[in-house]
């Protein structure tokens, strides 16, 4: 044991009984399929990280009082390995999540770990379930590093063990509409995702039950997606489980990419999120701004025809235009596709062009 575990460490167990792989991975609906392995690696406060092991994907024993089962202590990543056309493995931007998880960790009184460990470990999960990593450029595989408390106590609070794990998913698009279809979305003010001081910005299990519901909701107005309203001014937060952005001609007449910022602790600092304003920076073409905006801001937009397109940014769905908004008792058109989508568009061609190594670039990290 020690402060961190140690990818040369690694132990492995080779699954006697490879799974068949699916035979059209573009079809594989999101989390339904996994690989043949996991990666694991249990902590606990006397003695610290065990070894890691690499062993064949299996069901986990915990007794009924366990920590995670009662206070939700749970969290984890999200992010993708990619087969990129010259026949290599390659994750986007790994690190960038591998930090996320070191500030949630610390959130949920979980272990601290070294991330460039951890890092390895999944790369070396990812390497030996490879032949899982679609051959296909609309498929990839999705990368579940997770944590949980997993002391047998009812008391609240620190777990005094835990267990680290990845599984892998490979996945086709995320939605069932396909890749790149424009959504409509539920926002009602009723409902809240996150609060100032809450932990909406770490990758918490439990900022994510509560949602459910109102998922379901929006399914049953006919909408795919919620979108999260913060506050008495309806502030435009979050899309589903997908940061936001708009692009629009502002109050001031300049054109100008927004979504919402960071340092009101309400949204989750997304790796695509992060990745989409750095592309449109290099682009020099128009303003991109971290501001708070309003459905008030909106419909004016709307009304003033200065909106031009809306969409949401995550790793599951990389980009997912928003075409309607059900908000209170209005059914507001968004004009996104109409528009091309061209911000939206280049986006997503840019980010899957380096996700899947068609252009070389330093956020591709190959394993
Ligand atoms: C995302 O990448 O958009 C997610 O956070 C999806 C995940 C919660 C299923």
């Amino acid at each position: 044991g020690g402060p961190s575990f140690k990818a040369s460490e690694v132990e492995y167990r080779f699954t006697a009984h490879p799974k068949p792989k699916p035979a059209n991975p573009d079809k594989c609906k999101f989390g339904k399929h996994f690989t043949d392995h996991m990666l694991a690696v249990e902590w606990d406060s006397k003695n610290g990280w065990g070894t890691p092991t690499i062993k064949p994907i299996e069901n986990i024993s915990l007794h009924p009082a366990t920590s995670v089962f009662h206070y939700a202590t749970e969290l984890f990543e999200g992010m993708k390995a990619y087969r990129t056309e010259d026949n290599r493995i390659a994750m986007f931007r790994p690190m960038e999540n591998m930090k996320r998880m070191e500030r949630t960790a610390r959130r949920a009184c979980l272990p601290e770990f070294d991330k460039e460990e951890l890092l390895k470990c999944i790369g070396e999960l990812v390497r030996v379930d490879q032949e899982w990593v679609p051959y296909s450029n609309k498929a990839s595989l999705y990368l579940r590093p997770t944590m949980i408390g997993t002391e047998p106590s009812l008391g609240v609070n620190m777990s005094k063990s835990a267990l680290l794990y990845c599984i892998l998913c490979p996945v086709g698009p995320y939605f069932e509409t396909g890749s790149f279809n424009p959504v409509s979305l539920m926002a009602d003010p009723r409902y809240l995702r996150a609060a100032k001081g809450g932990s909406g910005a770490f990758k918490l299990g439990s900022n994510y039950g509560p949602t459910i519901r109102i998922q379901e909701e929006a399914a049953r107005r006919g909408c795919q997606q919620v979108l999260w309203l913060h506050g008495e001014d309806h502030q435009i937060t979050e899309v589903g489980t997908m940061n936001v952005f708009i692009y629009w001609i502002n109050e001031d007449g300049d054109h100008e990419l927004a979504t919402m910022p960071l340092d009101k602790g309400i949204v989750l600092p997304g790796v695509t999120r992060m990745s989409i304003m750095d592309l449109a920076e290099s682009w020099g073409e128009f303003k991109i701004t971290e501001r708070v905006l309003t459905m008030a801001d909106l419909t004016k937009g709307l009304k003033e025809k200065r909106v031009l397109e809306m969409f949401g940014a995550g790793t599951a769905c990389v980009i997912c235009p928003i075409e309607h908004i059900l908000y209170m008792d209005q059914d507001l058109f968004i004009p996104t596709m109409e528009n091309g989508p061209e911000v939206a568009g280049r986006l997503y061609r840019e980010l899957t062009d380096i996700q899947f190594g068609r252009v070389p670039h330093d956020w591709s990290h190959t394993v």
